[in-house]
C-alpha cells in the first residue's frame, strides 16, 4: 500500500468514538457525544465528538482534530507513531484477503456475543443479590461496610447455591452454554451436562476500560478455599491488560492526577467508599507492562497500596519495572499490617490511610529498605548481592543527578567507595 493510501485505510478502519472511549467516558448529546476533556482540567463536559464527521473539539481549550490528532495529543506521539498505533489496533481488522475479512467478522461476532452474555449474567447476579436468596450475601456486604451505592457502581452480584440456577436461566434465554464456559460461568460435567461453576458466592464483575463486563470473580462468603474463583482468560478478557475498577476510576485518576494501586477487589471498594475514587486493583498479581501503559493514559503518578506482607512487597518490586517503563513514578504506601481494606475498616482507618499516603516513599527508598532487610550487609558477599539487586531500580532512573544521589546513599550505608557501587551496578 502506498503511504497516503495506508493513511486513508487506517482512517476508514479507526472509529474516533471508539478510540476516544478508551480514554474518556462519553455520553450522547444530540448527534454528538460529550465528555470531560482529557486535555485540560474541567468539571463540566466541553469535549465533544462527532461520530458522523469523525472529529473532536473542546469548547474549553480549543483542542480539536481527527483520529490521528487525538492519538498524537493523548499519547504524545508524532504522526508516524500514531499511524502505527492505529494501524496496529485496526490490524486485527485490516484484511489483506477477502477470506480474512470473513474470519475477522466471525471473531468480531463471537466477541460481541460474549459481551452480551456477560452482560446478561451480570444482570442475573445483581437480581439475585437484590432478591430473596441474596440475603446472606447482603448481610455479608453490610458487615464489610459495602452499601447499596457501591453495590450499584461496581455492579456486585450473587451466585445462588445449587448446581443449575444460572444454567437453567441461560437455557431459557437461549444462550450458548459453550460460550458461558469461556466466561467461567458454567462447566461441562463428564456426563455431558453443564453445571454452575459459581455457587453461593459474591460476584465481582470485571469490566474493561469502557465498562463492558469481560470476566467474573466469585468470592466465598465464608472462609472456604479457594477464596475466589475467577474467569479464565477468553477472547474478551486478558488478565494482564485489565485493571479492576479502571472504568469507574479513570476520570478521578485523571482529575487527581494519580492512581492508587491495590491488590484486591475489596480494597477497591474500601478506598472508593472512604474518598479515594482513584483506585484500581491489579487482581493479586504483579502489574504488567500493558497495565502500566493503560494507566499512563490518565496519569504518571502511581501509589502502590499493596498488602503489608512479603507477597505484597514482592508484588511492588516486580511491578516497579512495568511502571518505570511507562514513565510512571511509583511511590509505595507502607502499612503496618493487613491490606488497605483492613486498615480502612479499623478505627481511625481513614486518617491512617491518609498518613500512609502522604508518607509514601519513592520507589528507591522502598526497594533499598527491602534489600537491606534481605541481605546481610555486614559481609562482603551480602554487600555485593545488595548492590546487584538494586541494579534494575537504578537502571530505571534516567536522571543522572538522582542516580548519583542514590549511589551515594548506597555507598554510605554499605561503607564502600562509590566507585565500587557503580562497578557492581554495571556488572549486574
Ligand atoms: P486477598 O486474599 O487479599 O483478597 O487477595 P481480598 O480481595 O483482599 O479479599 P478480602 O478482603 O480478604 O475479602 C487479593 C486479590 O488476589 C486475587 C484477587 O484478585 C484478590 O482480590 N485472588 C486472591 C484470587 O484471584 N484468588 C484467590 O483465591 C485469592
Ligand atoms: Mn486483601
Amino acid at each position: 500500500m502506498a503511504g497516503d493510501e495506508k493513511v486513508e485505510r487506517v482512517r476508514e478502519l479507526s472509529d474516533l468514538t471508539e478510540i476516544v472511549s478508551d480514554y474518556v467516558t462519553l455520553k450522547r448529546q444530540g448527534s454528538n457525544l460529550v465528555g470531560l476533556c482529557p486535555f485540560h482540567d474541567e468539571k463540566t463536559p466541553s469535549f465533544s465528538v462527532s461520530p458522523e464527521r469523525q472529529l473532536f473539539y473542546c469548547f474549553g481549550c480549543q483542542a480539536g482534530g481527527d483520529v490521528f490528532t487525538f492519538v498524537m495529543m493523548i499519547e504524545g506521539m508524532r504522526f508516524p507513531e500514531a499511524l502505527r498505533f492505529l494501524a496496529d489496533r485496526a490490524g486485527v481488522v485490516i484484511p489483506a484477503h477477502p477470506e480474512d475479512a470473513e474470519e475477522i467478522s466471525r471473531d468480531q461476532k463471537r466477541r460481541d456475543y460474549l459481551y452480551r452474555l456477560a452482560e446478561f449474567a451480570t444482570g442475573r447476579f445483581a437480581e439475585n443479590l437484590a432478591g430473596n436468596t441474596g440475603e446472606t450475601a447482603r448481610e455479608y456486604l453490610a458487615s464489610r461496610g459495602v452499601g447499596t451505592e457501591l453495590v450499584k457502581a461496581y455492579r456486585l452480584g450473587y451466585a445462588e447455591p445449587g448446581w443449575s440456577n444460572l444454567v437453567d436461566s441461560l437455557k431459557r434465554g437461549g444462550w450458548s452454554l459453550r460460550a458461558a464456559e469461556y466466561l467461567g460461568l458454567v462447566r461441562k460435567a463428564d456426563a455431558g451436562h453443564h453445571y454452575d461453576w459459581l455457587r453461593d458466592r459474591l460476584i465481582f464483575p470485571i469490566a474493561d476500560v469502557r465498562g463492558r463486563v469481560v470476566a467474573f470473580a466469585g468470592r466465598a462468603l465464608g472462609d472456604e478455599n479457594p477464596k475466589y474463583l475467577n474467569s479464565p482468560e477468553n477472547p474478551i478478557f486478558t488478565k494482564g491488560r485489565t485493571w479492576y475498577g479502571l472504568d469507574i476510576a479513570r476520570e478521578a485518576i485523571r482529575r487527581r492526577d494519580r492512581g492508587i494501586i491495590v491488590e484486591g477487589y475489596t480494597d477497591v471498594l474500601a478506598c472508593a467508599r472512604e474518598g479515594w475514587p482513584e483506585v484500581v486493583a491489579c487482581m493479586g498479581t504483579a502489574v504488567t507492562p500493558d497495565q502500566a501503559r493503560m494507566l499512563a493514559r490518565y496519569t504518571r503518578n502511581a501509589f502502590a497500596a499493596f498488602d503489608a506482607d512479603d507477597a505484597g512487597a514482592r508484588a511492588a518490586l516486580r511491578s516497579f519495572r512495568s511502571f518505570a517503563a511507562s514513565g510512571i513514578d511509583l511511590k509505595v504506601m507502607r502499612f503496618g499490617s493487613g491490606d488497605p481494606a483492613d486498615v480502612l475498616a479499623g478505627e481511625d482507618g481513614k486518617q491512617q490511610f491518609e498518613e500512609v499516603l502522604r508518607d509514601a516513599a519513592g520507589y528507591f527508598a522502598f526497594a533499598w529498605d527491602q534489600v537491606l532487610g534481605t541481605y546481610d550487609i555486614g559481609s562482603a558477599r551480602g554487600k555485593a548481592r545488595a548492590v546487584a539487586s538494586m541494579a534494575p531500580v537504578l537502571a530505571a532512573e534516567d536522571d543522572p543527578v538522582v542516580r548519583s544521589d542514590y549511589i551515594r546513599r548506597m555507598a554510605e550505608e554499605l561503607r564502600l567507595p562509590e566507585e565500587a557501587v557503580r562497578t557492581g551496578l554495571r556488572r549486574a
